[in-house]
């Protein structure tokens, strides 16, 4: 596992100044936006753990699961939660929540690669019991639902800079996440692409917003900002 940083390499804009609101197109669409790109870098990352056991790529840092992990706790989510990693990568953060206790884990991702690694990284864990699944978040013909709480770590980011159809696609994502989550159920996101504010406007409907959670923040141009938002949101009718 890497250091604990706040790494925003992926990200494409890093504002979030609470003055420097921007509108939802202020940066342009992005390879990282498709799936071919991430299919890539995770062939790349499976050969790397089938070689060395490194899990690569840990999105935003290892400080951005245990904030997620703090915010459970207070939250008092019970170790039988329905949880859903949205996008889950090489499945570094479905291991944290079963180390931590959770133990109904569902991971998703596109990429086949991705689903490969981080079943890879379970099994080296013993974790047999957590559930990863090929899928496109997009188009899962309302096989994800009844979920208790929905992560995004980076996913909504990359969905937002698909070059072809994004506003279709954030739409779409939107729909995804009411139909995956239970009625109060929780979303918990972070992303570097987007500020508190077009987190806000963009969930608005069906979820409600119920927190943010304290990340670095950096000082620029008289300006202070952070380099992630993690928000949580519940979901209601
Ligand atoms: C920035 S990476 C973050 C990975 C992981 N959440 C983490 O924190 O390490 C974005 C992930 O979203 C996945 N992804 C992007 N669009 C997706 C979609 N429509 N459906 C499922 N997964 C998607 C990518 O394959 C990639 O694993």
């Amino acid at each position: 596992m890497e250091e604990a940083t706040e790494s925003t390499h992926c990200c494409e804009n890093v504002s979030d100044s609470e003055e420097d609101k921007c509108s939802d197109t202020d940066f342009p669409p992005s390879q990282l936006g498709t799936k071919e790109f991430w299919e890539d870098v995770y062939q790349k990352e499976l050969e790397t753990f089938k070689d060395i056991g490194d899990v690569g790529e840990i999105w935003f840092g290892e400080e951005s699961m245990s904030r997620m992990l703090r915010w459970m706790d207070k939250a008092k989510i019970p170790e039988n939660a329905a949880i859903l990693d949205i996008g889950t990568g090489n499945g570094a953060f479905l291991v944290e929540l079963a180390r931590h206790g959770y133990r109904n884990l569902t991971g998703i991702d596109y990429s086949p690669a991705s689903v490969e690694l981080a079943r890879n990284v379970l099994q080296a864990e013993d974790l047999a019991d957590v559930t990863v699944k090929e899928m496109d978040f997009l188009n899962c013909q309302g096989e994800l639902k009844g979920f208790d709480i929905c992560i995004d770590k980076g996913t909504f980011d990359a969905i937002s800079l698909n070059p072809d159809n994004r506003e279709e696609g954030k739409k779409l994502y939107v729909q995804a996440l009411k139909d995956a989550l239970k009625d109060k159920g929780f979303f918990a996101i972070t992303s570097c692409n987007w500020t508190k504010e077009q987190l806000l406007d963009r969930f608005c409907e069906g979820l409600e917003f119920v927190q943010e959670l304290p990340t670095p923040s950096f000082q620029f141009g008289g300006k202070t900002g952070h380099s992630v938002t993690a928000l949580i949101f519940k979901r209601v009718h």
